[in-house]
């Protein structure tokens, strides 16, 4: 990547965190430096008890009316969960809550057994290991897919300090191996702006991959894609199960199944708090779920 192209990343990369980062208040580049060094203090997440997410009481109010009510949910350290629910029924604004974007009025917000996620700022969070991927895509377009995730990979607490100096071999090896698992490995030198929807959807992923969170948050990752897209996107997921938790929040219910399996546990949230937990075919058959999505 040449310095221009470097720099002009970097500035839409910052301008990008800094609107991340707006609840906070903090300018991104400050407050990311600021963070790491509390992120030092703070150490590494503790997940010996197996569990990636504790959330537990969370009430979150705008104007009087909750959009959270008492929400309490636990996600095991690898463990892929899906969440469903009808519009505004909290989905978005519990991953607010997750991220630090939104204060809860009240609740509790661990991440491993140590780590108090309300008392970090939304950089600090996202320091400590928790990756988060929005509706709309938000790759730089103008560079090739590879100087994207280089990018992502500068950004990296780890490697800030080498900005200006070549990938290592290493380095390169880990942008291989994201572009393998989002399926660009042919398309590594194109730019990002000529991607379909889906790679784009993927190529963020794999900016997210490149600095190794343990949790990540996916909010309906799969909207507008096609349906060879979602499939892959579902393989993609269940590839990443287990090295990292995932949680997943998605209206396509066959997506759902395909990741799923089955067997694994989905969440279903309905005014703000948790309605039903199980497999996917026993919520799909509770009474008060069937409610819920029928608006009776
Ligand atoms: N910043 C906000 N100010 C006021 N109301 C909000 C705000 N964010 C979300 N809400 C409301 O909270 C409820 C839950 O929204 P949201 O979390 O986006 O639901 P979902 O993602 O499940 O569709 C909705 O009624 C929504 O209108
Ligand atoms: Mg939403």
């Amino acid at each position: 990547m040449t310095p221009d192209l470097l720099e002009a990343g970097t500035q839409a990369r910052e301008a990008y965190d800094e609107r991340r980062s707006t609840a906070t208040g903090k300018t991104a580049s400050g407050g990311r430096a600021a963070a790491y060094g509390r992120v030092l203090k703070l150490g590494e997440p503790d997940f010996t008890h197996g569990v990636a997410l504790y959330l537990d009481d969370i009430t979150v109010s705008f104007d009087g009316f909750k959009a959270l009510n008492k929400l309490s949910l636990t996600i095991n350290v690898g463990e892929l969960r899906c969440i469903i629910g009808p519009n505004g029924a909290g989905k978005t604004t519990m991953m607010d809550c997750i991220t630090g974007k939104t204060r809860p009025d009240s609740g509790k917000a661990f991440f491993g057994s140590t780590i108090d996620l309300l008392r970090l700022t939304e950089p600090e969070i996202a320091q400590v290991g928790i990756g988060r991927k929005f509706q709309k895509p938000t790759v730089y377009e103008p560079l090739s897919v590879f100087d994207n995730l280089e990018l992502a990979l500068r950004a990296d607490r780890r490697a800030r300090a080498s900005l200006f100096h070549r990938l290592s071999g290493e380095q390169r090896d880990r942008i291989g191996q994201v572009l393998t698992l989002i399926h660009l490995s042919q398309e590594h030198g194109r730019e990002a702006g000529l991607l379909s929807h889906g790679q784009k959807q993927w190529l963020e992923i794999g900016m997210l991959l490149m600095q190794e969170p343990k949790l990540l948050l996916l909010d309906e990752p799969v909207a507008g894609m096609t349906d060879e897209e979602t499939e892959r996107t579902a393989e993609l997921f269940l590839t990443l199960e287990g090295q990292h938790s995932l949680v997943v929040v998605e209206h396509d219910m066959k997506f759902v199944d395909q990741l799923t399996e089955g067997r694994k546990t989905v969440t279903v949230l309905h005014e703000g708090s948790v309605l039903a937990e199980g497999p996917l075919a026993d919520v799909q058959n509770n009474e008060q779920v069937v409610e819920v999505y029928l608006g009776r």
